[in-house]
């Protein structure tokens, strides 16, 4: 599949098929995919927790649960906890220095190396606390994780991302570090719903999102390219499609969810 058309076809697929495991194989390729996206100063700072519902202990699952539509954890064979590990920007200074000795930082190695140590890092160092404070570091790590819901869109997988309320209970029964902070809870498996998933979820305007030079002047939408990102399936049908309502109902009986959210 070609990057246009798993842009479009990702979704959140909501509803997965219980029974069929995700091989290892293709989780492991989504965290590859997540490994190399970019990072302010390379830090790195994103980390995951796979999860195997049918491994899983009951107090697990239980701190696993979402507010939200909470029976996709039921459904879900798979489930990766995205965190963020604050500890991973006090050794940033280490990952500059890489990034130098791999000759994508600076021209000289030895000024670059010296420069760093005697400028650039304490610089960072001293601004630390409010580079916390930013958003940097999340956005960064969200940057992974589109990257790994594309690979799982590209290897035939739905994922859905979840908001957690649960910090301190996933915190005590994954073991992770108090250095951790969850950012979002991902279920993985095989789309019980059909690719399209009812069609393109609404979003916002292109004009009122995108301006050119200056806030005000809409970026111009050239119909031939709409149309040529239609034809490459990145642009597609707006939801909900003829049938959806069908499908849901279809998916409820089989599923056994609520009417409601
Ligand atoms: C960070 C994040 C958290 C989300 N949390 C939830 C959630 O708790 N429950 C849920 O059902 N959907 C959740 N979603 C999915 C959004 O509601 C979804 O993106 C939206 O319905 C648009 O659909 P689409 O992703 O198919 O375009 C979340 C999505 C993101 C990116």
């Amino acid at each position: 599949m070609e990057v246009q058309e798993a842009i479009g076809t990702r979704r959140s697929y909501r509803f997965l098929r219980p029974y069929q495991d995700v091989e290892l194989e293709k989780i492991q390729k989504m965290l590859e995919a997540a490994r190399l996206s970019s990072f302010w100063g390379n830090v790195g700072a994103l980390r995951a927790v796979v999860v195997r519902r049918h491994h899983a202990s009951a107090d697990v699952m239980d701190s696993l649960m979402a507010a939200v539509a909470g029976y996709q954890i039921d459904v879900a064979p798979v489930i990766i906890v995205w965190y963020l590990d604050w500890h991973a920007l006090e050794v940033q200074g280490d990952r500059l220095h890489e990034l130098v000795d791999a000759r994508a930082l600076g021209i000289d190695l030895d000024a670059t190396h010296e420069a760093l140590d005697e400028k650039l890092i304490p610089f960072f160092n001293a601004i630390m606390d409010h580079i916390k404070t930013t958003g940097l570091t999340e956005m960064d790590c969200g940057q992974g994780i589109a990257q790994a819901t594309l690979m799982a869109i590209e290897q035939g997988l739905g994922t859905c991302c979840l908001g957690s309320a649960k910090e301190e209970a996933i915190r005590q029964n994954l073991g992770l570090p108090d250095t951790a902070k969850v950012l979002v809870l991902q279920t993985v498996g095989y789309p019980f719903e059909s690719k399209e998933a009812g069609g393109q979820r609404p979003r916002q305007p292109f004009e009122e999102l995108f301006h050119l030079d200056r806030v005000g002047n809409p970026f111009p939408r050239d119909p031939g390219v709409v149309d040529e990102l239609r034809q490459s399936k990145m642009l597609q049908d707006a939801a909900p499609l003829p049938d959806r309502g069908e499908e849901l109902r279809s998916m409820q009986k089989v599923l056994d969810i609520p009417d409601v959210i």
